[in-house]
């Protein structure tokens, strides 16, 4: 007889976790972001933002697996000196946004949703990290290295990778054997068939959370192409609930700030009523004499 398992799941998690985010995997590589991505359709702008979007991220991750990292569904897979990224983060985050990036780098509700399910799994359901890290850092260990370079031509940077921090891993010697590493890892925790269950959901709603950041970003961008400044981008950057203000002025087509017209009509009205009072006035006077 088959084991009642063989139908719906692999047995080990690296496999059951591959299979199960086939496709969505599919559906983030053909997000009209990472489409233009890989033509090497990507500017400044673009790039800047999904840097930033992944210092957040990147930050609750690594806060939420320091949390975990005694705790046994998650510590065989701690390797903070081959695979933690904020400090290089924080580099690409001074090259990108200058000194002041802390107060200048914006922060998208899409962003801010995915910050927030790691923040509740690392404290809730920290049997699911698991789905989070195999997201992010198997995914930079591999179509990662493709996008850094494409990244690298398109926005004209230095071979010395300033910027890019990201994308390196100076102690990982290979990547294909980290990987290999990393999977029998995944494979050795121990979890019942239901945890395992709910560790593969958990690795589609991660890929989830990455889609629809890229959709929320190439929203931001198209929305800037069509907007004058300050673009909505910048704009995130004011954190602050309910202050994202509209101050974009009225343009004329030379550029030039045209004063708006209905907002002068009360005192048109005014000059209009006054104007008639004293024709009036001096009519019923005339009269009079
Ligand atoms: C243009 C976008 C992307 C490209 C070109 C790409 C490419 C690849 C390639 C070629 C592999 C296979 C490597 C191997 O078998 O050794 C891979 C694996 C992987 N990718 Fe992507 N990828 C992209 C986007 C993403 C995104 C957005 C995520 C998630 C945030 C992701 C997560 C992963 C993961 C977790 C794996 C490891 C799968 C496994 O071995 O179990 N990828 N990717």
């Amino acid at each position: 007889m088959e084991h009642p398992q063989s139908d719906s799941m692999p047995q080990d998690l690296s496999e059951a976790m591959k299979e199960a985010t086939k496709e969505v995997h599919t559906q983030a590589e053909n997000t009209e972001f990472m489409r233009n991505f890989q033509k090497g359709q990507v500017n400044r702008e673009g790039f800047k933002l999904v840097m930033a979007s992944l210092y957040h991220i990147y930050v609750a991750l690594e806060e939420e697996i320091e949390r975990n990292k005694g705790n046994p569904v998650y510590s065989p897979l701690y390797f903070p000196e081959e695979l933690h990224r904020r400090a290089v983060l924080e580099q690409d985050m001074a090259f990108w946004y200058g000194p002041h990036w802390q107060e200048e780098i914006p922060y998208t509700p899409a962003t801010q949703r995915y910050v927030q399910r790691l923040h509740e799994v690392g404290r809730a359901e920290p049997e699911l990290l698991v789905a989070h890290t195999y997201t992010r850092y198997l995914g930079d260990l591999s179509g990662g290295q493709v996008l850094k370079k494409i990244a690298q031509k398109a926005l004209d940077l230095p071979s010395s990778g300033e910027g890019l921090a990201f994308f390196t891993f100076p102690n990982i010697v290979s990547a294909t054997k980290f990987k290999q590493l990393y999977r029998s890892r995944m494979n050795s925790l121990e979890m019942t068939p239901e945890v395992k269950q709910r560790v593969v959901e958990e690795a589609k709603t991660a890929f989830l959370l990455n889609i629809q950041l890229f959709e929320e970003l190439q929203q931001l961008l198209a929305e800037d192409t069509k907007e004058q400044s300050p673009s909505k981008a910048e704009r995130l950057r004011r954190r602050v609930p309910g202050k994202i203000t509209n101050v974009t002025p009225m343009e004329t087509p030379r550029g030039k700030p045209q004063p708006n017209v209905l907002s002068q009509a009360p005192l048109l009205r005014w000059v209009l009523t006054l104007s008639f009072l004293v024709a009036t006035v001096a009519a019923v006077g005339l009269y009079a004499m």
